[in-house]
């Protein structure tokens, strides 16, 4: 069985045979990013440009991050009300998952207007507010473009299925049956599923045609051939650039295009030659002929001009786009970056790194290795968690060292060379609690596929900031219930232990902005033989090294990193980092680690 979430990652984890390549890579600039905003001095002006190049990027679920106004659902307000706290943390950017108009069906990835914000979460004059305040904190906020599809609530929608010859018509994919006559609608155009169940095609019976969704039905895709779509989109663009974000995230990029000759897909067999049958009883398809489709990367080509044109002497710097690329291979990631003539993505998302859901040392290492080689001087995005997949405790977790296991996944994210996207909640550990009863859920996936599929609500319950009934997050009834979990796990309980995953993160944090290695420097494995213990240096020159050691397992272990390929020799160690209790370690060629340990120190 393939849950929904699973499918979400789609084919990403198809990929074999990975290359083993040697661990040289290419360090990139050193300076460390100063942020400072508004300044007419060419060094601030270079660092302006280069903000998102060691960024720390914390993704936002606006719906449950703080409630202002006691109607249980996260508002623009409480997020702003939290921007201290995100500062705190260290974090130099929010990404908001939609916050515009929408029926809501997928919470907010169904948008019926794109210029605009959802009253739910408040108004423009408060979206504008945020920013500014953000700024202030030299936080930048990252907008969700959705383009793949939109609310059938949307007024392109409305007027595309109301006539065929409507000039909107050809906004969307529409297709007559196979067989179709004028009295029978005869059967869907091929095969095709939708990722949230069952047939791609939706019949419509007004104009008698089938319309595509690759989500829900009432997600119709738009159609990316039809160059009124491209613009309608750079308009969109320009709207939110101008109002001081500093980038976007494009949702389900790669699923832009179908492949025209509309021929089915292949079925995804088991190793005894019977059709794979997903968590909504369908069997598994294998994607190729409706996701990453020749014609992305000419749109990506087209829109990354569309930020780098974008001047603002009031909000200065790059304005990024982020990619939500979930992929098959390190070579189909590459792509994704463009060329340096016809740049696409500056971040498309790394899956291959934090979907491996198993600690497993040699994949991470071989995964690591790929993303310092593979992607030459592109700067991956790592990411272990989202809204669409459960909690780390539940991908990674062993359910007795769950804490000690964050602090490991912690480590891989933010001291390995890259950008990091940190998950709301993840920081405290908060645990995935997904509903125990079909009546409980509100993401449709969730009833659709009950009870294979649960949904996502499990991860997207609402932030935990204390210990009160409902966590600090509402005064009214929360929208999702509140884990019991938050009792324990919650900002205000961590804030004041030292030893907390929150104090963690924020130690991790502020290594990562202020050791010079850390930066941009080059990530080289060390140890490569080693099972238990993933081992790496991170290298830049003028700069100190400092190594960083990973026991993946409950075992307490030695590890000597002068065996490695890199062959340094026994040298003195300052600890920066190690998991609270830990012996400290002084020398390269015995570092000691407990069960799940993590040490960082600086080569002498
Ligand atoms: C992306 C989003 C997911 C949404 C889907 C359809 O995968 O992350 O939450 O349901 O796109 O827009
Ligand atoms: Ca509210």
């Amino acid at each position: 069985m393939i849950a929904a979430s699973e499918m979400l990652r789609r084919i990403a984890n198809c990929a074999a045979g990975f290359a083993l390549v040697a661990a040289a890579i290419a360090a990139g600039g050193q300076t460390a990013p100063v942020k400072k905003m508004g300044t007419a001095q060419s060094a601030e002006q270079a660092n302006e440009l280069d903000w998102w190049k060691n960024a720390v990027i914390y993704e936002v679920y606006p719906r449950s991050f703080q409630d202002m106004n006691g109607d249980g659902v996260g508002d623009l307000n409480g997020i702003t009300a939290r921007l201290d706290y995100l500062k705190e943390l260290g974090v130099d950017a929010i990404w908001l998952t939609p916050v515009y108009p929408s029926p809501h069906l997928d919470f907010g990835y169904d948008i019926s207007n794109y210029m605009d914000i959802d009253p739910e979460y408040g108004t423009l004059a408060d979206f504008d507010r945020l920013v500014s305040e953000a700024n202030k904190r030299h936080i930048r906020v990252l907008m969700d473009m959705v383009m793949n599809h939109t609310s059938d609530q949307h007024e392109w929608f409305l007027q595309s299925r109301s006539s065929r010859s409507n000039p909107y018509r050809d906004w969307y994919c529409w297709h007559d049956g196979k067989g179709q006559t004028a009295t029978d609608r005869g059967q869907p155009p091929n095969n095709w599923q939708s990722l949230f169940g069952h047939s791609a095609w939706q019949w419509d019976e007004k104009t008698r045609q089938y319309y595509y969704h690759k989500f829900y039905v009432q997600q119709p895709d738009l159609n990316w051939r039809n160059p009124a779509v491209h613009d309608a989109f750079k308009e969109i663009i320009a709207f939110w650039l101008k109002r001081g974000v500093g980038g976007f995230r494009f949702d389900a990029i790669t699923t832009l295009f179908e492949d025209p000759s509309l021929a089915d897909e292949g079925v995804v067999l088991d190793k005894d030659g019977k059709p794979v049958i997903n968590a909504f009883g369908d069997p598994q398809l294998d994607g190729s002929k409706t996701d990453n489709q020749p014609g992305l990367h000419e749109v990506m080509e087209e829109m990354r001009p569309e930020a780098d044109k974008f001047d603002s002497s009031e909000f200065p710097g790059t304005r990024v786009l982020i990619g939500e690329t979930y992929l098959p291979n390190i070579g189909e990631l590459k792509k994704m970056y463009g060329t340096p003539d016809k740049p696409e993505f500056h971040l498309p998302m790394d899956t291959q790194v934090g979907m491996i859901d198993k600690l497993d040392v040699a994949t991470f290492r071989q995964r690591l290795i790929d993303a310092g080689t593979h992607l030459g001087a592109h700067i991956p995005l790592l990411l272990f968690d989202n809204h669409d997949n459960p909690r780390i405790d539940a991908r990674y977790g062993d359910g007795v060292h769950d804490v000690d296991i964050q602090r490991v996944i912690a480590m891989i994210l933010l001291a390995s060379r890259g950008v990091a996207l940190v998950y709301y909640g993840d920081e405290i550990g908060m645990t995935t609690t997904p509903p125990t009863r079909k009546q409980d859920v509100k993401d449709p996936i969730g009833i659709i596929g009950w009870p294979k599929e649960k949904g996502r609500d499990g991860e997207r319950t609402p932030m935990q900031w204390d210990g009160t009934a409902n966590a600090g997050f509402t005064s009214g009834a929360p929208w999702l219930p509140v884990p019991p979990s938050a009792a324990a796990i919650n900002v205000q309980a961590e804030l004041s232990d030292p030893n907390s995953l929150l104090a963690w993160y924020k130690a991790l944090i502020r290594l990562k902005k202020t050791v010079p290695a850390f930066d941009s420097g080059a990530n080289i494995m060390l140890d490569p033989e080693n099972t238990k213990v993933l081992s790496w240096m991170r290298q830049a020159t003028g700069a100190p090294q400092v190594v960083v050691s990973v026991n993946f397992t409950a075992d307490t272990v030695t590890t000597d990193l002068t065996l490695g390929e890199a062959g340094i020799r026994p040298r003195e160690l300052k600890t920066l980092l190690k998991t609270p209790g830990a012996p400290d370690s002084a020398v390269l060629n015995r570092i000691v680690l407990g069960p799940y340990g993590v040490y960082i120190g600086e080569v002498q």
